[in-house]
């Protein structure tokens, strides 16, 4: 019978298929750095506390090192009979250097080892879409900074409502991934206890130093009770979680850059190089990169769903459900990732057709609003002004005008209040001047807003 790590007790081998079953090593050998950085951090720590020798913890750390650089030249082949990266990597160690391999999982136990590199993947990964958002940040600046004089409708409904520049309407989302950062960060902030040390479940029996191991591990504190420490997946949770918040930011960017290139529209064009065509109507450029970052939002939620149904209803501490917890997570940040690049790139190359989206700014009657404010500043009140515009707009319709095509004696039909700077007042620039609340579409306030950017840009780099 050939032994397992754990096979003291066992007088049969596992069947092929429960071995296979059983094994994790498929997905978290994704694993191997964080657990190799955590095994010499451990065997230190047990050499610093006399649990182990000194010449115990070099040989063990030598080992480890060797393995680490094996791994990465492709030349170790990793088996399902060692179930997982853990004990793959534990049961070279100790075909190589025998005995103190043996000495190394002492003072911890699989539970909280699997713990500690999980936390230390997400962590890692957490880090690694902190830069992607920063990129797709600064991409949106650019292209916010080079369409501040860009009219635009803005819409409710997918109706034409008031004009806007296109800076403000991207400026919007860097404020979404902005808070996209915050959370990432949050979420980094709040995993950054060190689980090692915890044991199985109730501790261990050993003279540990786990503030030595947070320190060595670059950890900002250590979890406080061990038995939540081995069953708590919240940090993979939050991840998945912000992962699935920020691609559904992207989701609505693509939904729009999808329906702003129809030919409907037309306000912008994907460059050649993010867009594919069809394999039978010669005259078709689709928009496949952004489609397919919507359709991935599908993905990165479902990783999200899959966690959380998993955890439901888990009984303290750990269960070997939550073995499949880390596929989830891996998928996410991977396709999170990879989508917020890739729209980065389509933003920083997109042309934008400024023309078309002015031509489209002056139909459908962006200006009534402005409209109906000339007459509240003529002392109307503004339910009547209200009316008064929409009974204009109804005639417009119908006489196929805008606003702006009535003569002054037509629009005194319906207000004496009208006068010649009437025209002016509802110009869509002058529409877009007149905004004066903080944090609206006039000109000026989106400047405020570039700046306000750059500076926290440059405060991130
Ligand atoms: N491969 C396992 C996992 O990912 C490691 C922990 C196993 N612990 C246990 N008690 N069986 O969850």
């Amino acid at each position: 019978m050939s032994k397992k790590l754990w096979g003291g007790r066992f007088t049969k081998n596992a069947s092929a298929s429960a071995t296979e079953f059983n094994a994790s090593i498929d997905f978290d050998q994704k694993m191997y750095k964080q657990d190799i950085t955590g095994s010499r951090a451990h065997a230190a720590m047990l050499a610093k506390q006399g649990i182990i020798s000194q010449e115990d913890a070099d040989a063990i750390d030598n080992g480890l090192v060797g393995i680490l650089n094996d791994i990465e030249k492709g030349s170790i082949e990793f088996t399902i009979e060692n179930e997982d990266i853990h004990m793959n990597i534990e049961s070279i160690l100790t075909e190589r250097i025998g005995e103190p391999g043996k000495r190394l999982h002492t003072g911890r136990s699989r539970n909280d080892q699997v713990a500690l590199d999980f936390r230390l993947w997400t962590k890692e990964a957490a880090f690694s879409i902190l830069t992607d958002i920063k990129h797709l940040m600064n991409s949106i600046y650019n292209a916010a900074k080079n369409n501040q004089n860009t009219i635009m409708p803005g819409y409710t409904h997918l109706q034409r409502a008031q004009p806007v520049t296109l800076a403000y309407h991207l400026m919007a989302y860097f404020q979404m991934f902005k808070r996209d950062y915050s959370r990432f960060l949050n979420c980094i902030e709040r995993l950054d206890y060190l689980p090692l040390g915890s044991g199985a479940l109730a501790g261990v029996a050993y003279n540990t130093d786990r503030r030595f191991l947070a320190d060595k591990l670059g950890f900002s504190g250590i979890c406080s009770n061990a038995m939540d420490a081995v069953s708590d997946r919240d940090f993979a949770l939050e991840f998945l979680s912000d992962a699935s918040i920020c691609v559904m930011h992207l989701s609505r960017f693509c939904e729009e850059l999808i329906l702003w290139s129809s030919t409907e529209f037309g306000f912008v064009e994907i460059d050649d190089a993010y867009s594919t065509g069809s394999s039978i109507m010669p005259q078709k450029k689709n928009p496949d990169m952004a489609e397919l970052i919507r359709g991935k939002t599908g993905k990165v939620y479902g990783d999200m769903i899959t966690l959380f149904t998993l955890m439901k209803g888990l009984p303290l501490a750990y269960n070997k459900d939550m073995q499949e917890d880390k596929p989830p997570v891996f998928d996410a940040a991977e396709t999170l990732s990879d989508c917020l690049n890739i729209f980065a790139d389509m933003l920083d190359t997109i042309k934008i057709n400024s023309n078309v989206m002015e031509q489209a700014a002056k139909k459908g009657f962006m200006n009534a609003t402005d409209a109906a404010d000339y007459l509240v500043s003529k002392g109307v009140p503004f339910r009547e002004c209200h009316a008064i515009i929409g009974e204009l707009v109804l005639y417009c319709i119908d006489h196929n005008k805008a606003i702006e095509d009535l003569s002054l004696d037509q629009l005194r039909d319906f207000s004496l209040k009208f006068d010649s700077d009437i025209y002016e007042r509802i110009d869509l620039r002058s529409c877009i001047k007149a905004k004066k609340s903080e944090g609206s579409t006039s000109f000026e306030s989106v400047e405020k807003m570039l700046k306000e950017a750059q500076a926290y840009l440059e405060e991130l780099s």
